[in-house]
């Protein structure tokens, strides 16, 4: 094996608004997704140790220093993702919140890569002064703070998890199914207050009940097992058809479900098709003495039909994690002006109401930060796409110790005629691999090339930068 070679100072430094970088130990970590990491790799959701992250025998080369790449963390983002990127030898600066946007500018002009919250702000007019960003990490699930299209135009990727707390929202929904069936809040209420009323008309065991799941993702198939393994029976509806695990059994339509299940757990996205798709004529096709859950989004029920509905008894008890409309932050902002039928809801026995924490545990918190830091990591070190919100997806393969390869990744515009052009720079050199996709208006190609020499790097990085249709150009070697 040949060994590695250091190269700094010479291409990493005369190639700028670029990056050179190295297919690293990253190439052969395990898969971004949380959701395919090995059992136990979390040794320690406190300090963050992923057991996961050791690297296999494996090419690692390091022709720069990994110090080149200056990392800006804002919004304390959990410490599992900042010790990966500290790991990379990334210079990684952290801040405990988000910043004015002045500073802000002043900060992100120098670094490659951002990672942030949902409070930090990354718009036209702050991505416009991002000179040398090539990735966003947004360390939360929605990326609505990011101008995602002007990003993408700029050949800047975005990555987010947007499942990493799936299992804490089903973990949730088995706390609330079994607290609704013994009408749990209302006696630790009571108690509370001194009242001491022990009773068993109208609570009932879980066992034998049905739960009807709507929308079967990765919320709601997590929250079948649980609750299978708990004795229930689940039936789920879902706009795609597929296959449900244990004996989990697929309905055909909603009202279908309605009238089976004893219990109705809310799983789908928001969508147009999903607002108030629970209504009054939904509700009143529900079990008489039933439950509704809704962790899914505020949009998804019409809350003043739900308070009609356990009004009259039709609804037994109901969990709600979610509403059309929620705080921006915490407080006593839970009332009329901000739903107007809050307090009516407050009113009502034998309801669950919390302030949007399906996700919100230490885990999911621990598990995004090594998710997204993992899908930066794959990004800056190796080229690969999975998982970005905002640009064509490519997955780029690892290399074995013996192949000397040179990556190339060219962002550009999707017009047509550019594989070819690009083909034409690269002729000399025999093509590995060719990976090409696009998104809209932007399209990446993924190309590795053998027989390159490393004084002929700097001259086919240029004759990119040089072609009409350019919007980035990385060179991995
Ligand atoms: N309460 C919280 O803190 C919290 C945390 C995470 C996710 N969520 C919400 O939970 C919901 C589900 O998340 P997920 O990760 O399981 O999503 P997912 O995309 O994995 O699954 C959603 C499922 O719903 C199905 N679906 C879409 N439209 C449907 C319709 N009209 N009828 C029936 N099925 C439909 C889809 O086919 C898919 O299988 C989302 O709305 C998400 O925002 C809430």
């Amino acid at each position: 094996m040949t060994p590695p070679k250091d190269i700094v100072g010479t291409l990493a430094r005369s190639v700028s608004n670029s990056l050179n970088s190295s297919p690293s130990l990253a190439f052969h970590s395990p898969p971004s997704s949380f959701r395919n990491a090995p059992p136990g790799s979390f040794t320690d959701g406190r300090t963050g140790s992923y057991a996961g992250s050791s690297p296999a025998a494996s090419k690692q080369l390091k022709p720069f220093n990994t110090k080149d790449i200056k990392v800006l963390l804002l919004e304390n983002v959990n410490q599992t993702g900042v010790e990966i990127l500290k790991k990379q030898g990334y210079q990684v600066e952290t801040f405990k919140g988000s910043l004015p946007e002045d500073q802000l500018i002043e900060k992100i002009r120098d670094v490659q890569v951002i990672g942030i919250r949902s409070k930090t702000k990354l718009t036209e007019r702050v991505l416009k002064e991002a000179q040398n960003l090539i990735v966003i990490g947004c360390f939360c699930i929605g990326t609505n703070q990011v101008d995602l299209q002007y990003a993408a135009q700029q050949g800047i990727a975005v990555f987010n998890s947007p499942f990493s707390n799936s299992r804490s929202v089903a973990e949730l929904v088995i706390g609330e199914i079994i607290a609704l069936a013994r009408q749990l809040t209302d006696r630790s209420m009571e108690l509370h207050q001194g009242v001491w009323n022990k009773v068993s008309k109208g609570c009932w065991e879980i066992r034998g009940k049905t739960l009807g799941i709507v929308g079967y993702g990765h919320i709601g198939s997590q929250l079948s097992v649980l609750a299978e393994s708990m004795g229930m029976s689940v039936i789920y509806y879902d706009v795609v058809a597929m296959m449900g695990l244990g004996i989990a059994r697929q309905v055909a339509n909603l009202d279908e479900l309605l009238d089976q299940a004893d219990f109705v757990s809310l799983h789908v996205p928001e969508k147009p098709e999903t607002k108030n798709l629970i209504g009054k004529k939904e509700l009143e096709k529900m079990k008489d003495g039933s439950y509704l859950i809704n962790n899914a989004r505020g949009q998804v029920v019409d809350l003043a039909a739900l308070v009609e509905a356990m009004r009259s008894g039709k609804i037994a008890g109901a969990a709600i994690d979610v509403y059309p409309n929620e705080p921006a932050g915490n407080g006593d902002y839970f009332n009329n002006e901000l739903n107007t039928w809050t307090k009516d809801l407050q009113s009502l026995k034998n309801i669950i109401l919390t302030p949007h924490i399906g996700g919100s545990t230490e885990e999911a918190q621990s598990a995004i930060g090594i998710e997204v830091s993992q899908s930066l990591v794959r990004y800056v070190n190796e080229g690969a796409t999975v998982g970005a919100v905002n640009m064509p997806e490519v997955n780029a393969r690892s290399l074995a110790l013996d192949e000397n390869f040179v990556r190339v990744v060219y962002i550009h515009r999707n017009v047509p005629g550019v594989l070819r052009q690009v083909n034409t720079l690269t002729h000399q050199h025999n093509i590995e691999s060719q990976n090409v996709t696009s998104k809209g208006e932007v399209a990446y190609l993924l190309t590795d090339i053998s027989d390159v020499k490393e004084e002929e790097i700097k001259d086919l990085f240029q004759s990119l930068e040089d072609l009409p249709s350019r919007i980035r150009t990385r060179v991995l070697y």
